[in-house]
């Protein structure tokens, strides 16, 4: 081969590798990106059924942390929650990873009951995690309220709505389902606005059927990676291009929001799919 051909690969092959790097280089920027900057999404629900008073009521929904810090004991999650000016905040379970995660998870709970009341429902992370003994007592040190398979009522102003929770399904095994947890409350509170809070994002035909008005779920990591035109890739019960992925879903009167959650698991990178904080605010 003559030295102009040698000469001529040579520089096609660098310019290949530097294609390769430059690609590799956007890729990386991407994916630290889409695990770092959280991204505060703020959502609309109407109902009829809503009381006057509750109109522009503001729920800060996290999910899925499994035991992730943004910044210096959670700071940067912190001033998000807080410039998003909750009446309330929902936790939807899979906070905590791991039985590890107790001290963390109390420096988080702690500045988050500052800025408005939190309520938490467990996930499967928390039934596996070995650490729910001890969250449910920082919890309750804290002043965080788990509704597991109960409910409370919220007031505005002389006017009442419901906020239920229910644990995972990974949880005790003859807990109460929700469609019993359901009757009670329409037993005791009559035909009241009600939201679920449910850690599950596959469950809409029970949710509906116990008769929730509004579901906030998680669990599906927004498909971990996500697509332009496609959306989730992949979910966590190992599913390809999986429903209930992210956003709003409709069976009945019921409406379910899914959040993409926070965190990661397995140490699989979220791609283009930026942690969560969703605002749902009710409207009249
Ligand atoms: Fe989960």
């Amino acid at each position: 081969m003559s030295s102009h051909y040698k000469k001529h690969f040579r520089k096609r092959r660098r310019r290949t590798f530097l294609a390769i790097l430059f690609l590799l280089g956007i890729i990386a920027l991407f994916t630290y990106d889409s695990n770092a900057r959280i991204i505060t999404e703020e959502f609309s629900v109407s109902s009829g059924k809503l009381p006057a008073n509750f109109d522009g009521y503001r729920i800060v929904q996290l999910s899925d942390l499994h035991g992730k810090s943004f910044g210096n004991g959670s700071s940067e999650l912190v001033k998000a929650v807080k410039n998003a000016k909750p009446d309330i905040i929902v936790i939807t379970g899979d906070l905590i990873e791991d039985s590890k995660s107790g001290s963390w998870a109390q420096t988080l709970l702690k500045k988050l009951v500052d800025i408005a009341p939190v309520y938490f429902v467990t996930g499967n992370h928390e039934w596996a995690s070995g650490g729910l003994v001890e969250l449910l007592y920082i919890m309750e040190d804290c002043g965080v309220k788990a509704l597991g398979n109960k409910y409370t009522v919220l007031e505005k102003d002389g006017e009442k709505i419901v906020l239920a929770g229910i644990d995972d399904p990974n949880g005790l095994a003859d807990q109460k389902t929700p469609q019993q947890l359901f009757r009670e409350v329409r037993a005791e509170q009559g035909d009241i606005y009600s939201i679920l809070l449910a850690h599950r994002n596959n469950r809409l035909d029970t949710y509906a059927e116990a008769g929730a008005d509004l579901v906030l779920c998680g669990h599906g990591h927004g498909g971990i990676w996500r697509l332009p035109f496609v959306g989730g890739i992949i979910d966590v019960n190992r599913t390809l291009i999986a429903k209930y992925d992210s956003g709003f879903y409709i069976k009945d009167n019921t409406v379910q929001f899914v959040s993409r959650g926070l965190g990661t698991i397995w140490h699989i990178p979220r791609f283009l799919n930026n942690p969560q904080v969703a605002v749902i605010v009710l409207k009249k």
